[in-house]
């Protein structure tokens, strides 16, 4: 049987994200979706509402990559306070930072 050499989708995804213009610290859309996953709960990245709990959530999908890294890294560093949120963002490196905030910054999971 001859063996078929098609270009997998995931082998595409791969090289498109290789050709995403370079930040000062790369973000990884990809590695951001999975880390950004516990988010959806409270920010509801689909459709921008939050069914519970029910207190209002500030929308963070298609802001600003670079607002979104300041706010995590405010968060992170306690200059902007909110104790959910310092504990969000308490242990994320730069690079989680940079992660998320390409994910999110491209949308999130809405399409
Ligand atoms: C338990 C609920 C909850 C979870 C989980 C949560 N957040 Fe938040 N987030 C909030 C609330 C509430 C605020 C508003 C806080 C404030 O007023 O400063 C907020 C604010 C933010 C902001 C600032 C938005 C703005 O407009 O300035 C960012 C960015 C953010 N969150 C990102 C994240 C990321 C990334 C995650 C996942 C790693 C996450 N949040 C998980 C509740 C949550």
């Amino acid at each position: 049987m001859k063996h078929s050499w098609r270009v997998s989708g995931a082998l595409l995804a791969a090289i498109a994200l290789q050709a995403a213009p370079v930040w000062a610290q790369k973000g990884d859309a990809e590695a951001g979706r999975i880390k950004a996953s516990t988010c959806v709960g409270c920010h509801g990245i689909k459709d921008y509402s939050n069914v519970y709990p029910t207190y209002r959530v500030p929308t963070i999908a298609g802001q600003h990559e670079a607002y979104l890294t300041a706010a995590l890294k405010a968060y992170r560093e306690g200059q902007r306070k909110h104790p959910t949120m310092n504990a969000q963002a308490g242990s994320m490196s730069d690079q989680d930072i940079a992660d998320i905030a390409a994910y999110l910054a491209k949308g999130g999971d809405k399409e």
